[in-house]
């Protein structure tokens, strides 16, 4: 049996009623945006999965092919248009559309094409869902965001972007392999711009209790040496570079991270999640969208939570925050 939650006062706290349905619209049916409607779909994460995208033969064979998979999953109904109002009264928009990477190009790189998509999508988008929390996922993530959040006007606890949440998924998994302990124990972010200048903050890491710089190594696995934590580093910045040099872009896993937003939003769960939100005076940085830890719940960000960081590593953020802001400011941000 399942133990009910005690209230502060020690009787059962009456768990928050979970909403009867739930609709998410995905904005791009490609690589990201199918396999974002597949995960949040066999996560069982929203009752209606819309799917928006140019090419209307595109989508509506996604949309033939996902439907086709439902007897195999939570009950849940998939639509697809190159029509916006296939995403009317969504609750939760995700949005994927936009250049796509090329080997040996950085995010950043991506700007204007994703800037100019934005511009010409996202005021008719608001306009059919104007009370749906925004995760935009294109890159380059920050830029988007924070373009995103002066086109549509919307106010900055609404629309936020996936920031890093991919990026400490893959710092985490790195982290279990070497330690060899299970990657859900391992309790890390990385923070900053989703890109080349973001940083693990290692000095409030943890392994089950156990702080990261700690660790002293088990069953034959040595400890998170300095040398250790900068090859982790290093390699968590190039997995992107990696995957696209050899499958030309990357999909599963930013799948699932997105379906882990969009799971906070729609269960309110007030997951703590390294969500790219703009920052007003987060630890000195204003004016930027940068992900650090945030509680995500039904009404979007929630709130930002002041990590003790190294000198090192608040001066890492502060370089990243410069970093995204010249690029921003050199579309006109
Ligand atoms: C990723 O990190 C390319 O931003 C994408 O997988």
């Amino acid at each position: 049996m399942t133990q009910e939650p005690e209230g502060d006062d020690g009787t059962l706290a009456v768990p928050t009623p979970q909403r009867r349905t739930s609709k998410l619209g995905i904005v791009g049916a490609g690589a990201v945006g199918s396999t974002m409607a597949y995960a949040a779909l066999m996560r069982g994460a929203a009752r209606t999965v819309a799917l928006l995208d140019v090419n209307r033969q595109k989508v509506e064979a996604e949309v033939l092919d996902l439907s086709h998979g439902i007897q195999f999953m939570s009950m849940a109904e998939v639509v697809g248009s190159d029509d916006v109002s296939v995403l009317a009264d969504c609750d939760v928009v995700v949005f994927t559309a936009g250049a796509k990477q090329r080997p040996g190009q950085s995010r950043l790189d991506l700007a204007e094409a994703t800037i100019s998509l934005v511009r010409k999508v996202l005021p008719g988008i608001v306009e059919v869902a104007p009370n749906a929390v925004y995760v935009m996922v294109t890159n380059p993530v920050d830029v988007v965001t924070y373009a995103s959040l002066q086109i549509s006007g919307l106010p900055p606890a609404q629309l936020f972007g996936s920031g890093t949440v991919l990026d400490s998924s893959r710092l985490r998994y790195l982290i279990a392999r070497h330690t060899g302990v299970a990657v859900q124990n391992v309790h890390a972010y990385v923070a900053g711009e989703h890109g080349d200048s973001e940083l693990p903050l290692w000095s409030s890491a943890s392994i089950g209790a156990v702080p990261l710089l700690e660790w002293p190594g088990v069953g034959g696995h040595g400890p998170l040496t300095s040398e250790v934590r900068e090859a982790i580093a290093h390699e968590v910045v190039e997995s992107a570079y990696r995957i696209i040099e050899g499958k030309g872009a990357t999909n599963y896993a930013i799948a699932l991270a997105g379906s882990r937003i969009i799971e906070a939003v729609l269960k309110d769960e007030q997951r703590i999640l390294p969500v790219s939100s703009l920052l007003d005076g987060y630890l000195g940085i204003s004016d930027v969208c940068l992900s650090v830890p945030t509680v995500v719940g039904a009404s979007g960000v929630a709130e930002r939570l002041e990590v003790p960081m190294s000198s090192d590593e608040l001066l890492g953020l502060r370089r990243s925050a410069e970093a995204v802001r010249t690029v921003a400011r050199r579309f006109g941000f």
